[in-house]
């Protein structure tokens, strides 16, 4: 049997940012962000770190899914923001949990953080290595975006999204499909400069904020719109679906032009793309299961409907995954 998602939430911090908040003290606009990123408003964590958002959103997940902390084998983290550069996040959140009987790791992938990891939980428990996943999908942005630099303060917020993954109870519905890339020649347009093992933090790096998100947009917007709308394409041909057999086009949110550009290659209307980038911004690793989640607690998302994930992020890394949406099973 294929896997799939049983149970989906999500945690956005209480505190609003509204695109005024940059007006204030940055050369900036509402318009121009607003008609450049489609973003209105983000949310700020202020203390503490992503486990924090991920709890809540992984103790809801456990009640729709009536089940206990215990029955987690397997906790999988994917973040560029994690609490502590080491122990894992993931052993954090399973101890905060309760689920004693889990392993667990963190993932980076960056914004493609959450297909990468809906991909190892597939893999974990289609191989019958694990039996019930909890995936989380979280990032901080504001723990390493330059808040005095207009180009990236405007982009980001911080979010998380979690899912539990395992097996189906229907052969023909799950995650049916992914096709994944890497291409580390993306580097140069969109990294961290220290903190790494080439270049561990000192007094000098911090001088010359080489702890923030570096990122040449334009660059990044060229590769994405490209990369994000191609394997967009690639997976409904693949899979011979048309337009119309697609529900849900769930994208990475990062920029309100690169979802049309995807949308508008695949040949989807725009009434079938989840698109929340307007009230979070991009969060990540977050922002796939965040959509997902938010349209599933609105009834949006109904058994069998076909849902094309996709995302283009730092590596560069991008891809795109089928869902056949299969949430009732006890
Ligand atoms: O999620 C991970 C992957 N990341 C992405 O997918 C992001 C991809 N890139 C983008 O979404 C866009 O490139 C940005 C939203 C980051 C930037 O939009 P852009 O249309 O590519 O703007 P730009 O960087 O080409 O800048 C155009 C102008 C520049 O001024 P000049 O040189 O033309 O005078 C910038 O300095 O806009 C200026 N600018 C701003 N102006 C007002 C840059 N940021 C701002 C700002 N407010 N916040």
């Amino acid at each position: 049997m294929p896997a799939t998602i049983t149970a989906i939430a999500h945690y956005a911090p209480p505190e609003v940012i509204p695109n005024s908040f940059f007006e204030e003290y940055l050369d900036t606009s509402n318009e121009w962000i607003t008609s450049r990123t489609g973003i209105e408003e983000r949310h700020f964590l202020g203390e503490g770190g992503i486990s924090k958002m991920i709890l809540p959103a992984a103790k809801q997940c456990l009640e729709q899914r009536e089940i206990s902390p215990e029955e987690i084998d397997l906790v999988i983290v994917c973040t560029v923001t994690p609490d502590h550069m080491f122990p894992s996040t993931a052993s954090i959140v399973a101890h905060e949990l309760g689920a004693k009987k889990a392993w667990g790791f963190d993932m980076e992938a960056a914004c493609s953080g959450f297909l990468f990891g809906l991909a190892n939980a597939k893999a974990m428990v289609e191989s019958g290595v694990a039996k019930k996943v909890l995936l989380c999908g979280a990032d901080k942005m504001t723990s390493i975006v330059d808040m005095n630099d207009r180009s990236h303060a405007i982009l980001f917020g911080d979010a998380a999204g979690v899912c539990i993954v395992e097996e189906s109870n229907d052969p023909d519905m799950g995650i049916l499909d992914m096709i994944l890339y890497m291409d580390g020649a993306g580097k140069s347009s969109l990294h961290m400069k220290s903190g790494g093992s080439v270049s561990p933090p000192s007094h000098e790096t911090v001088d010359r904020k080489e702890h923030y998100v570096y990122q040449d947009g334009q660059q990044v917007f060229k590769a994405a719109v490209t990369g994000m709308a191609d394997v967009s394409l690639e997976i409904i041909e693949k899979n011979n679906l048309k337009p119309e057999d697609v529900a849900w086009l769930v994208p990475h949110q990062a920029n309100m032009r690169i979802i049309s550009a995807t949308a508008n290659r695949m040949g989807i209307e725009r009434d079938q793309v989840m698109i929340n980038i307007q009230k979070y911004g991009n969060t990540t690793a977050a922002t796939i299961p965040m959509a997902i989640s938010e349209w599933y607690q609105a009834g949006k998302v109904k058994q069998g409907d076909n849902l094309v994930l996709s995302s283009f992020g730092a590596g560069y890394a991008w891809g795109a995954i089928l869902l056949k949406w299969n949430m009732n099973q006890k």
